[in-house]
C-alpha cells in the first residue's frame, strides 16, 4: 500500500465525537488531507462547522444532497480516499456496517470504499460485551476491517470497562504506522498460534486455554506490514485469516514438524502458541475405563519447538512468548538466554485480564540490550505494536 495522504473520516453519533475533532487536527498536523462525513446523530454532538474549520474542507452529511453530489458524488468521494477511518463507530453503526446496510452517506461510503478501512468503536461497556456486538465485530474483522481499540476505562455514562474510544493520539499513531510504510515488506514470517491437543484415548485429550487470538492477530499484523505469512495453528474457533498460509495441526509433535520443516525458509519466527510441555507416554486405542479412586497419567516431555528453531544452522529472527503467573521478568529473561532467543514477549496469565482467551493483553518485551512495555490494549493493536518493534530491532541488526 502507498503512503496514505488522503484520509476519509467517518463520524457517527456518540459522545466521543469531540475526540474526533482532535483527531482531525492531529492528522492535518501530519500533513494529511482530511475529509469528513458525519451521520445525522454525530452532527447533534458536534456541529459540521467544527469539522469544516479543522479539516479545511466542506463536511458531508447527506446521501441525497444535490449540491455536494454535484461537487463530488459519493462513489468518487469513497474512491478519493487512501484510507478510511470511522471514529467513533457506535454499536448501531457497527451493526449496519457488518450487515452491509447503506441507508445514509457514511454507510454508503463504507460500502463503496475500496481502500483500507479502520474502525474505532465507542460505546457503553455492556453494549460492547453483548454477544451480538461481538459477532458484528468478528464479521467486520472477517471482511478485512482493522479495529483500533476500544480502550478500557471510565466511560461518559459513569461505568467502567471496555468500550471507550481510543485516544486521538493512539488512533493517529495507528494510522501513521500504516503510513510509515510496510515495515516487513519482502520478509517471510512464520507464526505459531493456539493450543495443542495431546490425546489420551479416542475421546480425551490434554489441552490449555489458548484461543489463538494473540497468534492470529500477529499473523494479520505481519501480513498488513507487508510480510508473507505462514501461520501454524493448533485447534481454534477462529476463522482462517485472508492472504495467510494457514497450516492446521493438533498435537505438539505435529506443530514441531510443521514449524521445523519451514523455519529455515523464513526470516522471522514468532512462537505465540501454547504448546503442551508434556504429552501422554501412551495413547490408548480404547476409551480408558473408570476404575480406581485415583489414577496416574504417565507423561513425557515434548520437544521444545522454540529452542530448536533458535538452534537451527540458518535460523530466523526468533521471538518467543513467556506465559507466567509469577516472577514474569526473571522467567522471561531466563527463557531469552537459555533458549538463545532474539526477543521474548512476556505476558501475565491466569489473571482476570489479558493472557489466555481474552480480547486484550499486555506484554513486557525483552531483547539483548533493550526492553519495552506494551500496555494493556486489544490484541490486534498489541500485535501491530509488537510487529513494529520486531521490525525496528531487525532493522537495527542489519
Ligand atoms: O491464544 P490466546 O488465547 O490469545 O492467548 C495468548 C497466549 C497467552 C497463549 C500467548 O500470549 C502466549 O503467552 N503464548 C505462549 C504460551 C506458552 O506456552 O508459554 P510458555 O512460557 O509455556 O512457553 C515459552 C515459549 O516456548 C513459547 O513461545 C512457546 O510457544 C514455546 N514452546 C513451549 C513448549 C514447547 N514444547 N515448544 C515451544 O516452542
Amino acid at each position: 500500500m502507498n503512503e496514505p495522504k488522503r484520509i476519509l473520516l467517518g463520524v457517527s453519533g456518540g459522545i466521543a465525537v469531540y475526540k474526533s475533532a482532535e483527531l482531525v487536527r492531529l492528522l492535518r498536523k501530519q500533513g494529511m488531507e482530511v475529509r469528513v462525513a458525519m451521520t445525522a446523530a454525530a452532527a447533534k454532538f458536534v456541529t459540521p462547522l467544527t469539522f469544516q474549520a479543522l479539516s479545511g474542507n466542506a463536511v458531508h452529511c447527506d446521501l441525497l444532497d444535490a449540491e455536494s453530489e454535484n461537487a463530488m458524488d459519493h462513489i468518487s468521494f469513497a474512491r478519493w480516499a487512501d484510507l478510511m477511518i470511522i471514529a467513533p463507530a457506535t454499536a448501531n453503526l457497527i451493526a449496519k456496517l457488518s450487515h452491509g446496510l447503506a441507508d445514509d452517506l457514511l454507510t454508503t461510503l463504507y460500502l463503496a470504499a475500496t481502500c483500507r478501512v479502520y474502525v474505532a468503536p465507542a460505546m457503553n461497556q455492556a453494549m460492547w460485551s453483548k454477544p451480538v456486538t461481538q459477532e458484528n465485530i468478528a464479521a467486520l474483522r472477517r471482511h478485512g476491517v482493522h479495529l483500533i481499540g476500544p480502550a478500557q476505562g471510565e466511560q461518559a455514562c459513569g461505568e467502567t470497562g471496555f468500550g471507550r474510544m481510543s485516544e486521538p493520539q493512539e488512533i493517529c499513531a495507528a494510522l501513521l504506522t500504516v503510513s510509515s510504510g510496510l515495515c516487513l515488506q519482502g520478509l517471510k514470517v512464520l507464526i505459531s498460534a493456539g493450543p495443542t491437543r495431546e490425546p489420551l484415548d479416542p475421546v480425551r485429550y490434554i489441552t490449555n486455554r489458548s484461543s489463538g487470538k494473540m497468534g492470529y492477530a500477529l499473523a494479520e499484523a505481519a501480513r498488513n506490514a507487508g510480510a508473507t505469512v505462514t501461520l501454524v495453528s493448533g485447534p481454534t474457533q477462529l476463522p482462517s485469516p485472508e492472504q495467510i498460509d494457514l497450516v492446521r495441526v493438533e498435537t505438539a509433535a505435529e506443530m514441531y514438524d510443521a514449524v521445523i520443516t519451514r523455519a529455515e525458509n523464513h526470516h522471522v519466527y514468532i512462537g505465540a502458541a501454547a504448546v503442551a510441555d508434556y504429552t501422554p507416554v501412551e495413547v490408548r486405542p480404547e476409551k480408558i475405563k473408570k476404575q480406581d479412586e485415583q489414577t496416574t497419567l504417565a507423561l513425557h516431555k515434548t520437544k521444545d519447538i522454540l529452542a530448536e528453531v533458535a538452534s537451527l544452522r540458518v535460523r530466523p529472527f526468533t521471538v518467543g512468548f513467556a506465559a507466567e503467573t509469577t516472577d514474569l521478568e526473571a522467567y522471561a529473561l531466563d527463557k531469552l538466554a537459555r533458549k538463545n532467543l532474539d526477543m521474548i514477549a512476556a505476558n501475565w496469565v491466569g489473571q482476570a485480564q489479558g493472557g489466555f482467551d481474552s480480547e486484550q493483553n499486555a506484554l513486557e518485551v525483552f531483547w539483548k540490550g533493550g526492553r519495552e512495555t506494551l500496555a494493556m490494549t486489544g490484541k490486534n493493536r498489541l500485535a501491530e505494536l509488537l510487529i513494529g518493534l520486531i521490525a525496528e530491532i531487525l532493522k537495527a541488526k542489519v
